[in-house]
This record gives C-alpha cells, structure tokens and sequence, in this order.
C-alpha cells in the first residue's frame, strides 16, 4: 500500500516541489495550506491535476495545536495514517533587533517552531506503533550560522534542529527517523521578497553562484523519506551550494 505524506506548508515554493516529486513517486500526498489560502490551494490542486498529480489540500493553521490535531485526526480518518511528515510551513519577519517587535518574534517562532510540536505530536506514537516513520524538519542555513535580521527566523529554525536531535533518539529503535534538512537560499517567494540589492549581495556571496531551485530541496527530502536512508537519523542535510560548510 502505498505511504501517505504530509508537508505542511505544501503549497509554498519549497512545499509544492516537495510534494510534486514525493507524489511522482508514489506516496498518497497530503498538502497542508493555511486557512486564509484556500483559494489558492485550490488552484494549486487544479495546477497539481493538470501535470496527472492527484494531491488533497488541506486547511489548517500549524501554529495552533488544537488546529493541528484536528487536521492530523482528519487526514488518518480519510486516508489512513501518516508514515512521513514533513514540517515546511514557515514564515520571515526581518528586522534588524532593535527594530523588531514582540509580535514579529512570536509571530515567526509560533509558525516555524511551534508547528513542528503541533503536527508531529499527533503523529507520533502511531509511527512508533506501526515500526515505521520518517520526520523531515525543513530548517535554513540560517539556522546554523545566523543571518542579520533574521534573530527570530534563526532561533526558530536552530530550535527545529534541536527537536531533531533529541526526537531522533526516542524513535531510533523504532524505526521513525528523525531528520533535519537545512536549504541555502531557494528560488521562492521568501527570497523575493527581499530587497533587490540586499538578495544580490546575497547571492554574489553563494560558491555555485546561485540561488537553490526548489526541486534541488525536494530530491533531499525524498532520499531521507525513502527506506534507502534507514540508518540515517538525527542528521543535518544542508543544501546550500557552499554557503557554509562545517
Ligand atoms: N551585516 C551587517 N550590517 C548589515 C547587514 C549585514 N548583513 N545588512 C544590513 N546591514 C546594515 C545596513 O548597512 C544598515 O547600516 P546603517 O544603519 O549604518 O546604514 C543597517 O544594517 C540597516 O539596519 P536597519 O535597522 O535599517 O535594518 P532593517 O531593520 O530595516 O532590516 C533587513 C534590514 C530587512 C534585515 C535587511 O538587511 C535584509 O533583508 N537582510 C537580509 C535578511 C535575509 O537574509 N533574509 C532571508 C530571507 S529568505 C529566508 O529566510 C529563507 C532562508 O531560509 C534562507
């Protein structure tokens, strides 16, 4: 039978090529979307059918646990349980620390770290019972090295990395990995977003010269939810083109 899939945040840049490319291979695929996207979500699923991808959207926000349980609890009633989860919704909020507010910290901390409690909470112990699972924690190069502006996004993000440290160690002798992928700077709305001249720079600092495509991501998170990567666990996968090695 085949594996059901989550990604939350599945209909963003990073999500949707995650999605289309564990799809392609044959995971019954759940893509998570916030509940304000809805009609995009419904376009994307249009989108998704269009290129012979049949993926069910669901609404949810991640930051609320009661939100999340609902949607977990949904998603196993219709389609049977979860086998691989992959935490990607996440959110920027830069600022300079002296400029930042409490609702730009809270706000980007709630989203990206909050949300991985949430949604692998309810899915937990049913990996553990069944032997099998696969945790996949979308975090950022940021998360290793810090980024200027970004004291919310890095703490959220090396938060994720944690989680997967410790996580990976109650599942290992049950067969639920836990791992973390860490993605440079990625061709997405998040990055375009940033001011011009600020994400030239950027770029201009990255060994290969350029920016991630989305589906170079995707390629690492379908290795890690494949039976090939079973005695990896509690790993950091950077995907970053140079931009820091370690
Ligand atoms: N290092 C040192 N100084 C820097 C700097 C840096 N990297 N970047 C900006 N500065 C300086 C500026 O030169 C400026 O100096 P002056 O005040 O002397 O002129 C000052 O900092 C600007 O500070 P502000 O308080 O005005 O900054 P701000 O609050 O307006 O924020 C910013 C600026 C929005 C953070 C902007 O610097 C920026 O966009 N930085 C990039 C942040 C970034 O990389 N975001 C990643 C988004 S994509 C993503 O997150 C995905 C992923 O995982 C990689």
């Amino acid at each position: 039978m085949a594996r059901t899939a989550l990604v939350t945040g599945g209909i963003g840049g990073i999500g949707t090529a995650i999605c289309q490319r564990l799809a392609k291979v044959g995971y019954n695929l759940v893509a998570n979307h916030h509940p304000s996207e809805s009609e995009a979500a419904e376009r994307w699923k249009q989108e998704r059918m269009a290129e012979g991808l049949a993926i069910a959207t669901i609404a949810a926000d991640v930051s609320s646990f009661e939100e999340s349980v609902r949607m977990v609890g949904e998603i196993t009633d219709g389609q049977g349980p979860i086998d691989v989860l992959v935490n990607c919704a996440g959110i920027t909020r830069d600022k300079s620390f002296k400029k930042m507010e409490l609702d730009q910290w809270q706000a980007v901390i709630q989203v990206n770290l909050d949300s991985v409690f949430n949604v692998t909470r309810p899915v937990w112990e049913g990996m553990l019972e069944r032997g099998f699972g696969r945790v996949i924690n979308i975090s950022s190069v940021n998360g290793q090295r810090g980024q200027f502006g970004q004291a919310n996004y890095s703490a959220a993000k090396a938060g994720m990395h944690g989680f997967t440290m410790a996580l990976a160690q109650e599942g290992a002798a049950k067969g639920v990995t836990v791992n973390t992928v860490s993605p440079g700077y990625v061709e997405t709305a998040m990055t375009l977003a940033m001011d011009e001249a600020v994400r030239n720079s950027i770029v201009s600092g990255i060994p290969m010269g350029r920016m991630a495509r989305p589906e170079e991501i995707a390629a690492a998170v379908a290795f890690l939810a494949s039976d090939e990567s079973s005695y990896i666990t509690g790993a950091n996968l950077p995907v970053n083109g140079g931009l820091f090695i370690h």
